[in-house]
């Protein structure tokens, strides 16, 4: 782990030489942990990590925080205590490195950094997420180890609620709870998210669960997913609950499933992430469908739910082996009900691989 940390930072510092930034600023995030190994809660007490082009590295961290970072290996771990005004030191370390371009990762707060800049006059500050971004895009062998273990515990959390959960007559919020144990129980480090979206709610696609009780007949949008050791899993699957009894649902089914086969089929080195969007959007099209698909096929997945690339119109960067995405068509029809079926896909470089082994068949859940 030490020597990939190593190599991410010796990247980092040469994408920083190349866009002619003298010191990197980067705030508690995806990162962070990218960079340090280490997650940190982000709060209103200043840590931040400073990556100067060339140097040993600075962690500003509050004291009571600090015995989670004595082990950094890349420089100065500097603390701070409550009183301090940590925002004067960190400006002092940035002038004794006179850096005159300072970049600032997005997760670096606005309260802080409208204060340095205020105590920084005459230097230029810029967005450095997109050059962390660049260098997290392509997963490492022991990253996708990683993903593959979050993956494989929301699969076996998923089985586990075929096997044994019920959905008639329970509320969104019942069924939410049980699922959420069983993925703590499977081994996540925490439950990001789980939706549970029945009847008319499943047309919103990041619905809330709440008190509605669940109809048989209803369809409900399951979107399941968390970290482990911080990397996240992300599924989704469309169960009936109790008989199928729109027959226009089973329609919309199959071509959602349509849809988000013919992507898979599609991803492979060098096509245009857009493209895989519009390959799903247009077999929606031929069911008359696309209108309903209101959101991007898809998203990177790593250390953040949600991160580049993202497969969406207008982006034309191409498919890269190592890249980690998810493949999420979905139909939303108002006040009747929803359907989005989504795997995790790593690109190889032959083609795919599809790490979601769940089954995609359309399932009755009683
Ligand atoms: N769940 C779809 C998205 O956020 O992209
Ligand atoms: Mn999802
Ligand atoms: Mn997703």
């Amino acid at each position: 782990m030490q020597n990939e940390l190593a190599h991410r930072l010796a990247r980092l510092r040469t994408a920083l030489g190349s866009h002619q930034i003298d010191a990197a600023l980067v705030g508690p995030s995806a990162d962070f942990r990218y960079l340090t190994g280490h997650p940190a809660s982000e709060s209103e007490r200043l840590t931040v990590l400073v990556v100067p082009r060339e140097g040993e590295c600075t962690l500003l961290v509050p004291e009571l925080e600090s015995p989670k970072f004595t082990d950094f290996p890349f420089g100065r771990l500097d603390r701070w205590r409550d009183g301090d005004d940590p925002i004067d030191l960190l400006a002092r370390r940035l002038l004794d490195l006179d850096a005159r371009t300072i970049g600032v990762n997005d997760e670096f707060r606005a309260g802080f950094l409208l204060p340095l800049q205020e105590r920084l006059t005459g230097r230029r500050f810029a967005r450095i997420s997109p050059l962390i971004q660049e260098l997290r895009i392509v997963k490492s062998p022991a990253e996708l180890s990683l993903l593959r273990e979050a993956i494989a515990r929301v699969d076996a959390a998923w089985a586990r609620f075929c096997a044994e959960g019920r959905l008639v007559g329970r509320t969104e919020r019942q069924v939410a709870r049980q699922l959420s144990e069983f993925l703590l129980e499977e081994g996540l480090d925490e439950v990001a998210f789980c939706i549970v979206a029945s009847g008319p709610n499943a047309a919103s696609p990041h619905h809330e669960p709440g008190d509605r009780i669940i109809q048989d007949g209803d369809p409900v949008v399951i979107d399941i997913g968390g970290p482990y050791q911080g990397y996240y899993a992300d599924m989704t699957r469309t169960p009936v609950a109790g008989t199928i009894r729109d027959p226009d649902f089973a329609v919309a089914y199959e071509a959602v499933l349509e849809a988000q086969q013919a992507a898979f089929a599609a991803m492979r080195p060098g096509v245009p992430c857009e493209e895989i969007d519009r390959i799903a959007r247009d077999v929606l099209a031929t069911h008359g469908l696309a209108e309903a698909f209101t959101h991007r096929l898809g998203h990177g997945l790593g250390l953040s739910v949600h991160e580049p690339p993202y497969l969406v119109r207008g982006n034309r960067a191409p498919l890269r082996p190592g890249m980690v995405v998810t493949d999420e068509p979905g139909v939303y029809l108002a006040g009747r009900w929803g359907v989005r079926i989504e795997d995790v896909v790593v690109i190889t470089e032959e083609g795919t691989e599809r790490l979601t082994r769940s089954p995609h068949d359309l399932l009755a859940l009683p």
